[in-house]
Parts: C-alpha cells; structure tokens; sequence
C-alpha cells in the first residue's frame, strides 16, 4: 500500500510588539489562517524575539503616554494581545499548533547549539540588525544573534515551509545557511532544510501612501472601530482634486485600501465613478469604512468575548506548548545524539 503522502509543514512567528494592522492582516496574518487546512501548521508568540526591542519600545511609548511604562508589562500585555488576535481572527487551536515561544524551552537550548555552526560574517551582513541599531535600538548581542534563534525556531520542528513578508527573506537565507551547515557537520539531512513563502499582499499601503508600518505611525488597526477608526480613515491622505472633477483610482489609496476587501465587480464600479467623477473622496473613505466594519465586525465580538476568558487563552498557549514540545523534543534527542552530547 501507498504511504500517506507526508504532510508539509508550515511555521511562522509573529513578534508581540504592538496593535496589528490592516498591513499585517493581508500580508501575513490572513495567509495563516488559510494555511490551517493546507498542511501541519506552528504559529507561536515569538517573545524572545520581541526582547531585544521591548526597552526601547517602552521607553518610547512611555515618552509618548508621558507615563513610566515597564518593559515586562509590555511584553506580557503584547503577547496576550497577539494571542487574542489570532485566535479572534480564526486560528484553530484543534488544526494549529499555538504556542509562546519562550514556554518551548528546547528553541533556547537549540540556539546555542546553532550559534556554534554560525559564521561571524553571515550575522554581520543582516540587514535587518544594521536598520535596527541605526534606528537607535541597542547593539546588545541578543539583537546580533536574532537571525540564530530564528533558525532554532524553524528548524526545531523540522518546518518545510516558512510563510513570510520580504523583510524577512534574508532571515531565512541564514536559516538554510545553517541547516545545511549543522547537517554537513554533524548529520545529514537532520534538518530538513525549510524554504519560504512570499505573502501575496506585499505592500498594503498605509494613510499616508507608504507601507503601512507600525514603525511609520500610518497604520489603520484591526480592531479599531467606532469614532477613532472614523478619524484614521477621513485622514487617508489623497490629492487635492476638488469634488465632481474625474479621480484616477490607480494613484489612490482609498481606492486600494477599499480593493483589499471588494469583489471584482464593486471595484469596477467605484473606479468607473472615480473616473465619471460621481463620487469625492470622502465618499470612497465612507464606502471604505463599512467594508473594514463589516468585514471585522464577527472578529470583534469573537475578540471581546476572548478577552473575558484569559484563562482560555492561556490554556491554549500552554496547550500548544505541549504539543510543539512533543516535537521539539523529538529534534532535541537527535540534534544530542549527532552532536556528542548525549
Ligand atoms: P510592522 O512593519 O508594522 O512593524 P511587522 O514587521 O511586525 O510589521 O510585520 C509582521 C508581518 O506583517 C510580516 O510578515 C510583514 O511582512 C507583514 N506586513 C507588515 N506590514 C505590511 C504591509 N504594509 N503590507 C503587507 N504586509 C505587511
Ligand atoms: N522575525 C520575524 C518578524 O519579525 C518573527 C519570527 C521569529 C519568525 N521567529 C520566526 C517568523 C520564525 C518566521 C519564522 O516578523
């Protein structure tokens, strides 16, 4: 008889590091969900991660709230935030396996043992490390070591396939990098060596035209709703064509914020009063308005009701952990047996 083919299996981590944006939403998060039913999937909390950035983030925010805010606060708040997110936005802890990175101890202890195989050189040319330090976020070695516990992330459950933005191509470069390095050293194929999925939406763009980012402050949240989404949409920012002349869809950002949630046919029709010059922007903000409320609206009351039930969530998490341990652990004895550890 046949084997059942073997499932692929997809991991992504998600850094508890603020509000998620509409940005988040179709680049990644929504891509997610949707692969629930395409193979085995691990999402988790990616809170190490979130460490080598969480002083400077409270200490701006703190500036910002002109309140003292700590950074283990923060790092709890976030992470119970995401975790609420997600499981609003329709992760199924029954098809899914969510968990918080750090209740996964073997993902530290792989670290390690991969920071062992890893070139200087490779970690010197991250991206991603120079941009953060050049932004004013301290140089401390953790930082430095991101791309590491990355791969420990990844390879430690054997992942196939790592579903990602661009941003963090490099980061998965570096992780087959190492794999492949750990294996010729020590044992081949032990890792399988993962490969990465480009997200579809790649630049959602923000109120102001650029990516949307919560590093640009132009972000329209998820869960923002009522007077302060209204806000956020009226300043979507557009040009300055005064109401009844022609608009041209392909340059607006109402217009592509509004695509993001349309059917073929409504987006058709918005352009053509874009270019009849029936509808101002204004207009097209309000029409943009209901199509995020009403899209959201079942995952608002799915998060308000969530967030009465902590304990719930935390269940979850912990029960993730357990079944992504069953895993880890099972990497673990092999990664000690071709190392010489055990
Ligand atoms: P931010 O830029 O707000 O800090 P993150 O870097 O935390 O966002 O991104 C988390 C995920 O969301 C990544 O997979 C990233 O590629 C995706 N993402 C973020 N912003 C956008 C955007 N404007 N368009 C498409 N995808 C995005
Ligand atoms: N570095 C990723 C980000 O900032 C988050 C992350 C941590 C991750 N570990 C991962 C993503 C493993 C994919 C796989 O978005």
């Amino acid at each position: 008889m046949d084997q059942p083919a073997k499932k692929t299996r997809f991991l992504s981590g998600v850094q508890p590091s603020g509000k998620l944006h509409l940005g988040n939403y179709f680049g990644a998060i929504k891509q997610h969900i949707e692969l629930q039913d395409q193979g085995d999937c691990f999402y988790f909390i990616a809170n190490y991660h979130a460490q080598t950035t969480m002083r400077d983030l409270a200490e701006r925010m703190s500036v910002e709230q002109s309140r003292k805010l700590k950074a283990a606060d923060l790092l709890k708040q976030h992470s119970l935030d995401v975790a609420l997110d997600y499981l609003a936005l329709g992760l199924d802890p029954a098809k899914a396996v969510f968990y918080r990175q750090s209740d996964v101890p073997e993902v530290a202890e792989l670290t390690w043992i991969l920071s062992t195989v890893t070139n200087m050189g490779l970690l010197e040319r991250a991206v991603s490390y120079k941009e953060k330090v050049d932004k004013g976020i301290e140089a401390s070695v953790g930082l430095f070591t991101y791309p590491v516990l990355m791969a420990a992330d990844i390879l430690i459950v054997r992942s196939n396939v790592v579903p990602v933005g661009k941003d963090q191509v490099q980061h998965l470069e570096m992780t087959a990098d190492i794999a492949g390095k750990f294996n010729r050293a020590f044992e081949k194929d032990l890792f399988p060596i993962p490969t990465y999925r480009l997200d579809k939406e790649s630049k959602v763009p923000g109120t102001d035209g650029q990516k949307m980012s919560k590093s640009y402050g132009n972000t329209i949240d998820i869960f923002a709703e009522g007077k302060p989404l209204e806000k956020t949409v009226m300043a979507i920012k557009t040009d300055s064509t005064p109401m009844g002349q022609p608009l041209n869809p392909e340059s607006c950002n109402v217009f592509a914020l509004f695509s993001l949630f349309a059917t073929e046919a409504e987006k058709a029709t918005l352009a053509e009063q874009y270019r009849a010059g029936t509808i101002g922007f204004g207009g097209a903000k309000k029409m943009l308005r209901e199509k995020i409320d009403a899209y959201f609206a079942p995952f608002r009351a799915k998060r308000k009701e969530l967030a009465t039930r902590p304990d719930t969530v935390e269940d979850i998490l912990r029960d993730g952990a357990r079944r992504a341990r069953i895993e880890t652990q099972k990497t673990m004895e092999k990664v000690h047996k071709a190392t010489g550890l055990r």
